[in-house]
């Protein structure tokens, strides 16, 4: 993975790919690991990873195709039993696969109990328990009838190495230990680092023929505390990259949510995201991702003078008018007694969040924690 990526960068200082290099062992593996320099086109049909080209698309202001790149690519099928390995004899959008994401570590594998450690990177791929989609603000949400929601969060090998291997962030304890000492350099996680928080719902079998949706088998524990499994279709994607110092930001839905589940849409989707949704799903058309649309991509917390808002139905779904991601994620951070800086803004009465510019932090109660707010379930 590590050295990969530095063969990646190796590659964008040569100019992606433009100049000739010899047939060593290094470039065969490139040229299996990464589909052409263009990220661009799904033409190809290979995983293509276009975090390399960051900056090259920021440059261009294609923040929203940077998504949609992203998206494929961490929904790429995954080689089975293994933890993050695009399978390139894979199509995308083969029925049933399991995307990349899907094999990468789940909270719950990371968060132990505390006095516990995580096991490795490789240790089997377990199917996670879903969590219902109890959302941040304490509120249920379900689905047309009445079923709840449900949310599994993800993390890739960069980040898993990092919090539990170079940080010992996974527990309490170590996340104490860092507060307390003044010579800890700051938490900042690789460029490597993804994480994807997804929300499911239970199929109906029409729906699971449908062909609209990414589906999977999963479980949960129902109200009563019984066990439940179901073939599920995913409603709702969100995904960061630390492609840039703040994170990049994005959020994706199933285009059938507001008949399905009683989110609301509060936010419009902008017309030139709208029309890339549209340029992106014929590229994918036959597949189940044609059914999903991007409803915007954050790399700022303000455009001009406008505070950048930006909200998923199925996630953020009764403060999608206040929903910042970057600067809500701003306040991660560790105080003393597993104290944290305050995420809602509650000078305008209802649960409202933070936008805009960060709210000032108090550097000596607080450490920030880089945007990552799932450390809070450190035990
Ligand atoms: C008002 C605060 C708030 C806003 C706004 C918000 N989030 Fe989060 N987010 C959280 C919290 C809290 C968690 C931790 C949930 C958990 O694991 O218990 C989280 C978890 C996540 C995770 C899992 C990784 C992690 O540990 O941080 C991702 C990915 C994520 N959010 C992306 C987004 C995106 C994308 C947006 C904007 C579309 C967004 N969030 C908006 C508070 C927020």
């Amino acid at each position: 993975m590590t050295r990969r990526w530095i063969w990646l960068g190796l590659l964008l200082l040569t100019g992606c790919g433009g100049v000739a290099m010899e047939e060593t062992a290094v470039s065969q593996a490139l040229s299996q690991a990464v589909a052409p320099a263009d990220c661009r086109t799904l033409a190809a049909q290979e995983p293509c990873d276009p975090r390399p080209q960051f900056a090259e698309y920021a440059a261009d202001g294609q923040y929203d195709q940077f998504a949609w790149d992203l998206f494929l690519f961490v929904n790429w099928p995954a080689v089975p039993d293994e933890r993050g390995v695009a399978d390139g004899s894979q199509k995308l959008g083969k029925p049933a696969a399991t995307a990349v994401w899907q094999t990468w570590k789940n909270v719950a594998e990371v968060y132990v109990a505390a006095g516990q450690t995580p096991l490795p990177w490789n240790s089997p791929i377990v199917s996670p328990l879903l969590e219902t989609n109890m959302e941040i603000d304490g509120r249920l949400l379900t689905d047309k009838q009445g079923r709840p929601t449900l949310m599994q969060v993800n993390q890739n090998e960069a980040t898993f190495d990092y919090i539990v291997n170079q940080r010992h962030l996974y527990s309490r304890a170590g996340q104490a230990a860092f507060f307390a000492d003044p010579a800890a350099p700051p938490i900042e996680f690789p460029a490597e680092a993804i994480e994807v928080k997804a929300i499911w719902r239970i199929l109906d079998a029409a729906e699971q023929q449908s062909g609209r949706y990414h589906v999977t088998e999963g479980c949960y524990t129902d109200d009563n505390g019984n066990k439940q499994c179901a073939t599920l279709g995913m409603t709702a994607l969100h995904l960061i990259s630390k492609v840039q110092p703040h994170w990049f930001w994005a959020t994706f839905e199933q285009a059938d949510n507001p008949q399905t589940t009683n989110a609301p849409v509060l936010q419009p989707i902008a017309p030139a995201v709208a029309k890339l949704n549209e340029a992106m799903q014929t590229q994918v058309a036959g597949t189940p991702w044609q059914y999903y649309q991007l409803r915007g991509s954050q790399w700022s917390f303000m455009l001009g003078e406008q505070p950048v808002v930006l909200a998923n139905t199925q996630i953020e779904t009764q403060f999608q008018q206040s929903s910042s991601c970057m600067t809500c994620h701003a306040q991660s951070s560790i105080g003393a007694a597993n104290s944290r800086a305050e995420m809602w803004d509650f000078a305008h009465g209802n649960v409202q969040g933070y936008v805009g510019n960060p709210p000032p932090f108090d550097n000596g109660k607080f450490k920030p924690l880089d945007y990552v707010w799932s450390l809070r379930r450190a035990k």
